[in-house]
């Protein structure tokens, strides 16, 4: 059989490229070797037409509103109700764990809970009010530190001790950054407790008053969790890879992603969706008022929790949260029902049948809901994008894994094309 290729047509060259398929049918023009064999670059600027790598982590269909872990469908992740550790183990370890590996992933996770005294003490000089992603990218970059023998993973067993340390103080880190922005005292994980049960012990526990832990906030933080756990080739995980692809150590190249994360476009957008829905609550904006600012082309408003590259239909994530949030508030037995709520689904009402937004394919991202969910459960705002760094986590190490496996990997190095000033003659100071 003859392999496939396309071919570019450039002048009178015709240039032939192989083409790459993938198992669910996407299609790539290979243009790996064009500028060396031929010096011609693509021009792509946010990487919206480009594979940067192929995976067998994680499949969206944008189109259909798609998403798997290793082939296994998002939804059965809520319908099966496996825990956060679970996914964890699926996405970094390639299969579902046995009895045995999940009890043994586990103890792993148990044994590696505590940060070094030194690395805590470390959270004394950070000022009060800080925010807690910078925390959280210090703190995970200063684990480097304290673990010096695994910055170069020779084997697997290496790989999975640092996976595992990573994992488990992330909460420890992440709890440790809320206490010292409210001034609190610091409170050491439990290891009776399961992982998400931990870490809400953590964040709201006070000395000799065990915080009480209700199932339906641990079941909708493990929900959180998975349904953020990885999401194939985003900013952030680029940015691990990018990182990663320099031989850059596991605690650096996830440090950088938390950085990416931050962002208003990713991760940060789940904080500027509550700021908007507390802001027409509080009566300074209309549902209506929101719409029309983010159509305006001259005001730098967007609907945040809005829109997606990918996903060109309702976000499956957003809609499980979306469906989550009601079984939640009663299951919370809140007094009422959140009001963001109802302004959220009003805005999602407006927003759907608006021709700006249908004629984008504008639909709810995994941020839209998010929030009100988090809020419920009495995770403040300003650690909101800890949340989504906590469950991204386990995706990052697994796209830095099958990077560092992928045989002959190269520094990732995108081209550009020069369009400044011309060679020119440097001017003495005294003459400009
Ligand atoms: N509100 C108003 N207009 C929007 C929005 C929005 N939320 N999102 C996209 N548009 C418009 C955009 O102005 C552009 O219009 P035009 O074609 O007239 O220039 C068009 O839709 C296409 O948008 P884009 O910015 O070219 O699309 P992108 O793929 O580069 O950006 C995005 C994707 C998520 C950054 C963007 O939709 C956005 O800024 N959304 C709000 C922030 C947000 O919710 N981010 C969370 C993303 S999901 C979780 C995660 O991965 O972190």
């Amino acid at each position: 059989m003859t392999a496939e290729k396309a071919i570019l047509t450039l002048g009178d060259k015709k240039i032939e490229l192989p083409v790459i398929r993938g198992t669910e049918g996407d299609v790539a023009v290979d243009v790996s070797r064009l500028y060396e064999e031929h010096r011609i670059l693509t021009y792509d600027p946010s990487l919206g037409s480009t594979a940067v790598c192929q995976s067998k982590i994680t499949f969206i269909n944008g189109e259909e509103g798609i998403l798997r872990y290793r082939g296994i469908p998002i939804e059965q992740f809520v319908t099966k109700t496996p825990n956060f550790i679970e996914v964890a183990y699926l996405l970094i370890k390639e299969k579902l764990p046995t009895m045995t590996e999940l009890l043994e992933f586990r103890t792993l996770l148990e044994n590696n809970e505590l940060l070094h005294e030194n690395l805590r003490y470390q959270f004394r000089n950070i000022p009060a009010g800080a925010p807690p992603m910078a925390q959280l990218s210090a703190m995970l970059s200063n684990l480097a530190c304290f673990h010096r023998d695994l910055l170069v993973l020779d084997n697997d067993e290496e790989f999975l001790q640092v996976a595992a340390r990573l994992i488990s103080k992330i909460r420890t880190i992440a709890a440790s950054s809320y206490r010292r922005s409210k001034g609190l005292p610091y409170i050491y994980p439990d290891p009776n407790l399961r992982y998400c049960a931990n870490f809400l012990h953590m964040m709201f526990s006070i000395p000799y008053k065990q915080y009480e832990i209700s199932p339906a906030v641990e079941d909708a933080l493990n929900l959180i969790l998975i349904l953020h756990a990885d999401h194939e080739q985003n900013c952030s995980t680029a940015t691990v890879r990018t990182v990663g692809s320099a031989r850059a150590n596991l605690f650096a190249s996830c440090a950088a992603g938390v950085s990416a994360l931050w962002g208003p476009l990713h991760g940060g957008a789940n904080v500027e969706v509550m700021e908007m829905l507390k802001g027409i609550h509080d009566g300074g904006l209309s549902p209506e008022d929101c719409i029309r600012m983010a159509k305006d082309k001259q005001n730098p408003f967007r609907l945040f929790g809005f829109g997606h590259r990918i996903y060109k239909n309702y976000d499956p994530r957003a809609k499980i949260l979306r469906d989550a949030s009601d079984k939640v508030f009663s299951q919370l037995k809140m007094k009422e029902r959140d009001p963001l709520l109802d302004i959220a689904r009003k805005l999602e009402e407006l927003a759907l049948k608006d021709p700006y937004f249908v004629e984008r394919k504008l639909y709810p991202n995994v941020d839209f809901y998010s929030g009100i969910l988090l809020r419920a459960m009495h995770i403040p705002t300003n650690m909101f994008t800890v949340m989504f760094a906590i469950g991204r986590l386990p995706g990052w190490i697994a796209q830095w894994k099958e990077l560092h496996d992928t045989p002959n990997s190269k520094i990732m190095r995108p081209r550009q094309i020069y369009v400044g000033t011309p060679k020119t003659d440097y001017i003495p100071r005294e003459k400009r």
